[in-house]
C-alpha cells in the first residue's frame, strides 16, 4: 500500500497535465472553454482559440483570473490560414502541443425542404471539414514527439439523426468516422483520437431553442436534467489522463437519453 497522504494525492491529481499544452478550438464560452477550465485544473497549458480574438482572450482571462495558466489565440476553423498561424504561433511559444480537443461547432437548424445549400455547407465546413483541417496542421507535431491526446466533440444526433438538422447530424456522423481513421493512422504514433457525443447540454447553442422543444427533450433524459459543460469536461479529461489504452471510442454524455 502506498503511504501517500491525502494533500500529496490532491497534488498528484491536479499535477496530472502538468507541462502538457492543450489547444480547443471554439473555447472563448460553452464546452469548449469547460474542457479548456478542466485541463488547465489539471495544470495544463490551456490554448484558448476562436473566432476572433475578442472571444479567445475572453475564455483565456477567465482561466487566468483563477491562477490558471492560459492565452488566447485566434483561430477560425474554416480557414486553413488561421489555423496554420495559431499552430505555429502555439508552436513557437509552447514548443509543443500534447492535446487537440476540437470543438467548434454550429447548427443551421431547418427542415430539409427549406435548407439551403449555403446552409449544409456552412455546418458541414465548420463542425466537419474543420476537424480535418485542424487535425491535420497540429497532428504533424503530435507525431514528432511520439505523443497525442485529440478529442473531437461529435453529438448523439450524429449517431440518431434529428429533425431539422440533416446538415448537423451528417457534419457530426463524419466526425465520428473520421475519429475512428484518425486513431488508425496514427495508434503507431502513440497518439490516441476519441470522440464525444454530448446530448443536450446547456450552452447558448440550446438555449436558443424554443420552451415546448427543450421540454420534449427533457421528456427523453432519465437523469432528469440537461447536462452541463463540465459533463463533457469530464469525458474529454479522462481521455486526456487516463484512457492510454483506449483509441477510436465514441463516449455518450446524454444523461441516458440513448442507451
Ligand atoms: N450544446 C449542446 O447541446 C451540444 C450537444 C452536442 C454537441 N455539441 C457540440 O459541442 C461543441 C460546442 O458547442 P457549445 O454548445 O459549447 O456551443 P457554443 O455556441 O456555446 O460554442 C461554440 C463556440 O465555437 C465557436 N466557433 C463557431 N464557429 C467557429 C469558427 N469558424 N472558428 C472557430 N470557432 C468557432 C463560437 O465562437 C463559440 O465560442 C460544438 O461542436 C457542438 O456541436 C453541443
Amino acid at each position: 500500500m502506498t503511504t501517500q497522504t491525502l494533500s500529496e494525492a490532491k497534488m498528484t491529481h491536479h499535477d496530472l497535465l502538468k507541462g502538457q499544452v492543450a489547444i480547443v478550438t471554439g473555447s472563448g464560452r460553452g464546452i469548449g472553454l469547460a474542457i479548456a477550465r478542466r485541463l488547465a485544473s489539471a495544470g495544463a497549458q490551456a490554448v484558448i482559440t476562436d473566432i476572433t480574438q475578442e472571444f479567445a482572450d475572453g475564455g483565456a482571462k477567465e482561466l487566468t483570473d483563477k491562477g490558471m495558466k492560459a492565452q488566447g489565440f485566434i483561430c477560425n476553423v474554416t480557414d486553413v490560414q488561421s489555423i496554420e498561424k495559431m499552430a505555429e504561433d502555439v508552436m513557437s511559444k509552447f514548443g509543443k502541443i500534447d492535446i487537440l480537443i476540437n470543438n467548434a461547432g454550429i447548427t443551421r437548424d431547418t427542415l430539409i425542404m427549406r435548407m439551403k445549400l449555403e446552409d449544409w455547407n456552412a455546418v458541414i465546413e465548420t463542425n466537419l471539414t474543420s476537424v480535418f483541417k485542424v487535425t491535420q496542421s497540429v497532428v504533424k507535431n503530435m507525431s514528432k514527439a511520439n505523443y497525442g491526446r485529440i478529442v473531437n466533440i461529435a453529438s448523439v444526433i450524429g449517431m440518431h439523426g434529428n429533425f431539422g438538422q440533416a446538415n448537423y447530424a451528417a457534419s457530426k456522423a463524419g466526425v465520428i468516422a473520421l475519429t475512428k481513421t484518425i486513431a488508425k493512422e496514427y495508434a503507431s504514433k502513440n497518439i490516441t483520437c476519441n470522440a464525444i457525443a454530448p446530448g443536450f447540454i446547456d450552452t447558448a447553442m440550446t438555449q436558443k431553442l424554443k420552451d415546448d422543444i427543450k421540454q420534449k427533450y427533457m421528456e427523453f433524459i432519465p437523469l432528469k436534467r440537461f447536462g452541463q459543460p463540465e459533463d463533457v469536461a469530464e469525458a474529454a479529461h479522462y481521455f486526456c489522463t487516463g484512457g492510454s489504452y483506449v483509441t477510436g471510442q465514441v463516449i455518450v454524455v446524454d444523461g441516458g437519453m440513448f442507451m
